[in-house]
């Protein structure tokens, strides 16, 4: 399937399918960076359901989509690096111009994963400040068990857009985020989180990838034929959530690496080690998981749009009519 597409027409169907799948998906995100940040024994939400009915309650519907035109603007060029990576990969590790092996298969997956942290690291960074604000915003109205002088937060760098300007910015955009960053600590403040995100990136093309290839041979009538549709969206969707479980405890690491805004008590992280480490000593092993079921819940669908897009053939069919548009005048 993948072989006679053009990478505009594919461009054209990742990045409909990235902004159909950001406007259904995305309130379980936020849902799951929340969950992901909070610690044992504060937790304002209980579970993802009750986590979406809160935000609702406090900050409106659009509250569940704080943070959503960061993936909405940048998904786009995320698919553009990761598919054109992918496809030079595979290009170069077929000598036959046939099928790969599995292993190659993992490489290019793998090597194209490493190109798209590139975007996906700031993209990511910008996505939980703006997703967590809320969560931090809720636990300081609580009334609180903490001593007063526990109280002070840890905010670095975003201490300023929040508590500094509230009557001008309460809500801080992705924008005046980004350039504080960037006017801050320059563009290291950024690419915080890049060795998390890559922890977690990579491992999860490694297993999407191959398991995906299988998975939808499985559905082909002979091995030259393509497999029926309704097999390769549930290929993709099962690969998905699976690699998205596997690399879970990545992303709970990235989530505490990347947030700024620290609630009261919320202890900091020099680094990788340190965060598994104090996770796993603090809040035990389960705590890894936290977040988990929403991951699988946003990946699924995600991965199934796309499948659906290229099913549809809509980039081809747009390509196909600017064509035409172009021979004709
Ligand atoms: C938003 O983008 C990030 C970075 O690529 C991704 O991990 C996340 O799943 C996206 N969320 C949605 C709902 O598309």
């Amino acid at each position: 399937m993948s072989q006679q597409i053009s990478l505009p027409a594919k461009l054209i169907n990742g990045g409909i399918a990235g902004i159909v799948g950001v406007t259904c998906v995305f309130p379980i995100d936020l849902a799951k960076t929340r969950l992901q940040n909070q610690r044992q024994g504060q937790q304002v939400y209980k579970s993802m359901i009750d986590c979406l009915i809160k935000t609702v309650r406090s900050e409106g519907y659009f509250g569940m989509y704080r943070g959503a035109a960061v993936n909405l603007t940048l998904v786009t060029p995320e698919k553009a690096i990761k598919l054109a990576a992918n496809d030079f990969f595979r290009c170069h590790l077929s000598k036959d111009g046939r099928g790969l092996t599995v292993f190659r298969e993992m490489l290019a997956g793998c090597a194209a994963g490493m190109c798209q942290v590139i975007i996906t690291t700031p993209m990511e960074m910008l996505k939980i400040q703006l997703q967590d604000a809320g969560r931090l915003a809720t636990q300081q109205r609580k009334p609180c068990i903490i001593p007063p002088n526990r109280l002070a937060t840890t905010n670095t760098v975003l201490s300023r857009s929040y508590n500094v300007v509230p009557n001008t910015s309460p809500h801080p955009s992705a924008t005046q985020i980004a350039r504080e960053l960037l006017h801050t600590q320059g563009i290291q403040g950024l690419y915080k989180g890049l060795g998390a995100t890559l922890l977690r990136d990579v491992p999860f093309s490694v297993i999407y990838f191959p398991l995906f290839a299988n998975l939808n041979k499985l559905g082909k009538p002979t091995p030259d034929e393509a497999a029926p549709f309704y097999w390769s969206f549930i290929s993709g969707c099962v690969a998905g959530s699976t690699a998205a479980v596997a690399v879970n405890p990545c992303d709970v690491v990235k989530t505490r690496l990347q947030s700024l805004s620290k609630g009261a008590n919320e202890e900091t992280y020099s680094g990788i080690i340190d965060c598994f480490g104090k996770i796993m000593k603090r809040e035990g092993p389960s705590a890894f998981l936290k977040g988990a079921c929403c991951r699988a819940l946003v990946i699924a669908p995600l991965f199934g749009i796309v499948q659906v897009m290229y099913f549809i053939g809509v980039g081809e069919f747009i390509m196909s009519q600017s064509s035409l548009k172009l021979i004709s005048d």
